[in-house]
């Protein structure tokens, strides 16, 4: 197998670069990066549990940036549990409801399209006599408020259902769901995961209703290595870690300070001309989108369009062609995307969101995920649409799958 080292060395630095690729990490702002440095040696490099100048500088920064994820999310009471990543506050919610429950209930409803961080804690949980249920969603990635109301009854421990899908950018209609499944049985959880919803959309905890409710810093231009969890107040939920001092009673382990600090600015950054980012993004998301249905032929938009979709969100199925080929193709180009998700992609797996939406196995396996931000500007835009189709188009020339395709055509056209 090649070593990494050596393949970087061939693929070399592209003379203009393009990342795109923000669902599965991202570029950090350079404001966020300041503010992140000084809390590596200079303060708030200690403890935040212990009571020195270090370690209460420390603390400072978890209270502030709970405050501020706490104005963002309009939570007015309840409590902000910051973990390690948005996997690991999904698994709090997911296995801490189970084990709060008292075992009482022992159905867990979910949708389809989640991210493997809810349905794997989720399904981990049948080996210990629960049950988890999947819901189906639409060709656009939608659950159906009456199906969701059929699978509801007494058994039922909680609901997970994300507000904004990673890949397809669906934007589901929390609220009506959340009401769906009070209006049968309020003490029923509702968790959602906001990791893909938070800075696109307002999010209001209050007017959702919701229980609990994952953020992560890095799906906002912030660092990798934090993760919050909502949980409204009077939810019972016992933590899943145990061991080392933290101020987080729910999360052991010292916290991130620097990571913190990071998630703390970014914040600022993301919510200051929220509305005016937010039109950014649409505008670019719709010029890519437009400008790749438009040029390149044998294409599929995946998820919904308008106001239904996350305003940084591109799926498009490239017919006859990899999806792993095309990464490549781009990335020799300065193009940055992923391909279904980076939870599947490494295994060559199609995505399972994909799956769910309807499309066949080939169409999946074409899917390409492209995410703007409102650091792009119109010419990076461009750019990417100058290298779109004629990656393509070679792609298919030396494509098996494309010459299949041409074959079985001129078969049909023989006969
Ligand atoms: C919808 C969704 N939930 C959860 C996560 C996990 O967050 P993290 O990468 O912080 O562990 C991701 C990450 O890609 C995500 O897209």
């Amino acid at each position: 197998m090649v070593k990494v080292s050596e393949f970087l060395k061939q693929h070399g630095k592209p003379s203009r670069e393009v990342y795109l690729d923000h669902e599965n990490s991202g570029w950090v702002p350079p404001e966020v990066v300041e503010a992140m440095l000084p809390y590596f040696n200079q303060r708030g490099y200690g403890h935040p549990s212990i009571t020195n100048l270090p370690g209460w500088e420390a603390y400072e920064v978890v209270e502030s940036t709970l405050e501020k994820v706490n104005k963002t999310i309009n939570a007015r009471g309840g409590e902000l549990v910051i973990t390690h990543n948005g996997t690991e506050a999904n698994n709090l919610a997911i296995i801490g409801t189970a084990l709060g429950s008292g075992r009482e209930r022992r159905k867990i409803i979910t949708s389809a399209i989640e991210h493997v961080s809810i349905l794997f804690p989720a399904r981990s949980l049948e080996e210990y006599g629960y049950r988890v249920v999947t819901i189906p969603v639409d060709k656009e990635g939608f659950v159906d408020p009456d199906m969701l109301s059929m699978l509801i009854d007494y058994e039922t421990l909680m609901v997970s259902i994300q507000m904004v899908n990673h890949e397809i950018g669906t934007i589901q209609n929390i609220k009506t769901l959340v009401e769906t499944v009070k209006d049968k049985d309020d003490r029923i959880i509702f968790h959602t995961d906001a990791v893909d919803a938070y800075g696109r959309i307002k999010i209001d905890v209050e007017e959702l209703g919701v229980d609990l409710m994952t953020l992560s810093s890095h799906k906002i231009h912030g660092p990798r290595g934090v993760g919050v969890l909502y949980v409204r107040e009077g939810v019972r939920l016992k933590p899943i870690m145990h061991g080392a001092l933290s101020t987080q009673k729910m999360w052991p382990g010292v916290e991130n300070i620097p990571a913190i600090a990071g998630f703390n600015k970014a914040i600022d950054l993301t919510f200051t001309n929220f509305d005016d980012n937010v039109k950014k993004m649409k505008m670019l998301r719709d010029m890519l989108m437009d400008g790749i249905l438009n040029n390149v032929p044998e294409v599929l938009l995946n998820g919904p369009r308008g106001d239904k979709r996350a305003p940084d969100n591109v799926n498009i199925s490239f017919l006859h062609v990899e999806g792993e080929s095309i990464t490549v193709e781009l990335s020799l180009r300065g193009v940055y995307v992923s391909s279904g998700s980076a939870c599947t992609s490494r295994v060559l797996e199609p995505s399972h969101v994909i799956l769910a939406i309807g499309r066949r196995y080939e169409e999946a396996h074409g899917s390409i995920l492209f995410k703007v931000s409102r650091y792009h500007n119109k010419e990076d835009i461009e750019y990417v649409l100058s290298q779109v189709p004629p990656a393509i188009e070679r792609l298919r020339i030396i494509s098996p799958l494309a010459r299949e395709s041409r074959e079985a055509v001129k078969k049909v056209v023989e006969v």
